[in-house]
């Protein structure tokens, strides 16, 4: 992949790898939005007036998160690809039953793919660690402890 000029002092080696970890994240990140919307849309159950608005604060802060990554790999002189048939190929996520209604089960779901995300970003943060690119370091671990937090919510939501 070619690289564009970039503001970074990262020999364009480690540029190149952490472009290619933000956008498996990215990937990632865009599929678990899409799936945090479906289970927001489609949840009933005694727990709908709880969990209906924070599946959606769930999704703002990922949508965030996600513009902030695109926008890093992009900085780094590289491309951002987040069409949803680049998402369907490349995500680690596995695919959402869209015709759950059962509030709980939404919850159970969730948790799963967001443990998913959460590998995928620890992964990811090592190797911009290995990379010394403090700065994405930076970016995972702030996504890495917003979605930890998320995953502690619904599982307290279980009671697990
Ligand atoms: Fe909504």
């Amino acid at each position: 992949m070619k690289l564009y000029k970039s503001p970074s002092h990262l020999p364009e080696e480690a540029r190149t790898l952490v472009v290619g970890v933000l956008n498996a994240r990215l990937a990632d990140g865009l599929d678990l939005h899409s799936q945090i919307k479906v289970a927001h849309w489609n949840i009933k159950g005694p727990h709908f007036s709880s969990l209906h608005p924070l599946f959606e604060t769930f999704a703002v802060s990922l949508a965030n998160f996600n513009d902030a990554i695109a926008e890093r790999a992009v900085t780094l002189g590289g491309k951002a690809f987040g069409s949803a048939r680049h998402v369907a190929q490349t995500s680690r996520l596995p695919e959402y039953p869209q015709e759950t209604t059962r509030d709980l089960e939404h919850v159970r779901l969730l948790a799963e793919r967001i443990d998913v995300y959460l590998v995928g970003l620890r992964e990811s943060r090592s190797a911009a660690e290995k990379s010394a690119d403090t700065d994405t370091v930076d970016l995972f671990t702030g996504v890495i402890t917003e979605f930890e937090k998320n995953a502690w919510f619904l599982r307290a939501s279980l009671d697990a």
